[in-house]
């Protein structure tokens, strides 16, 4: 069997990018390669890929996945955030499709010793790759309880952030996942069923030490510069934080801009690059989120250049 059945909403990229063969496509976040691997599938048999991925570990894995495509694949560990360069680097000036599946993979979930679950002990790391200068122990470590706070706030949207921070400051210095754990479960205790107080602690974490969500805000604008007419631009998010930079910046650049605004008389400054392929959101069906639970809170947007 060869479909990567856990590459999130795979039908639905692959049905999004319409890879054909002499295309030239990029993967922003390789992780596994599984969606790269539909890609070059179904582009065979000239369609190309840049695939790009932070992680030496996820790219060494993408490499072995994509192996049978070694000669139309350019891999390379680096940010998405620097799309442009890499393109001009292949001489590439335009695209067909590119693909973001954001956040952090399974594989590196599931690696005990990255640090990124709150459910097994291990440093407190989380960093995406080598070049992140900041590790999660770093920030809880050296923040102020006041930047803790504002942080688990508006990146992990917890209401007890206030409360956590203080535990965090007081049971200072943290240097694994199990002590922070300890001190979340310390100032918000486990409610019943619901999510595990150091749920959204830890995405708050991850996001400030990646800087997800600035690398989203500069990588959107670079991807679509770099599309052909008629190309496409798919992204997977997994919570509202992305997914609201993702749809506001598909909204702002499929209307004309306007110059000013508010008077009758206006001139159009700048037509609509984009048009929105659904209104709404991809969402995966139940029967991948039975096969994948971690699909669960997947939300798919497609945007082609106009
Ligand atoms: C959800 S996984 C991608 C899974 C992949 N689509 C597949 O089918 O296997 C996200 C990947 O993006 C990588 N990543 C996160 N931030 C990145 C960035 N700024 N630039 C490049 N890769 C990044 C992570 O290291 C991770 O491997």
């Amino acid at each position: 069997m060869n479909t990567p059945h856990l590459s999130v909403l795979y039908k639905e990229i692959i049905h999004a990018l319409q890879p054909r063969s002499g295309g030239r496509y990029v993967d922003g976040t390789l992780g596994a390669g599984g969606h790269a691997r539909g890609i070059m599938e179904a582009s065979a048999p000239d369609g190309q890929l840049l695939g790009l991925d932070v992680d030496p570990q996820a790219l060494a894995i993408a490499r072995r996945t994509l192996a049978p495509y070694e000669h139309r694949i350019h891999l390379v560990q680096a940010s998405y955030t620097s799309l442009s360069h890499h393109l001009a680097e292949l001489g590439w000036s335009e695209v067909d499709g590119i693909l973001l599946d954001l956040g952090a993979s399974s594989m590196q979930f599931d690696t005990p010793e990255r640090g990124f679950s709150f459910m097994q002990d291990a440093p407190l790391d989380m960093r995406f790759g080598p070049h992140v200068s900041m590790s999660a122990a770093d920030i809880v470590n050296s923040y102020s309880e006041r930047e803790l706070a504002d942080l688990i706030y508006e990146y992990g949207e917890d209401r007890d952030s206030r409360k956590i921070a203080r535990a965090i400051v007081k049971a200072r210095p943290l240097h694994t996942t199990r002590e922070l754990v300890a001190a979340i479960e310390s100032a918000s205790p486990r409610r019943g069923d619901r999510m595990h107080p150091a749920t959204q602690t830890f995405q708050a974490l991850r996001i400030a030490v990646n800087e997800e969500l600035t690398s989203i805000q500069e990588v959107l604008p670079q991807a679509v510069a770099s599309l052909n007419v008629g190309g496409r631009l798919a992204v997977i998010s997994f919570h509202s934080l992305e997914d609201r930079i993702v749809k506001e910046f598909f909204r702002e650049q499929s209307k004309d801009l306007v110059n000013p605004p508010y008077e009758q008389l206006y001139e159009v400054e700048r037509k609509a690059v984009i048009k929105e392929v659904h209104r709404k959101p991809i969402t995966p069906s139940d029967e991948e989120i039975k096969n994948n639970p971690r699909a669960r809170s997947a939300k798919l947007r497609i945007a082609e250049k106009l």
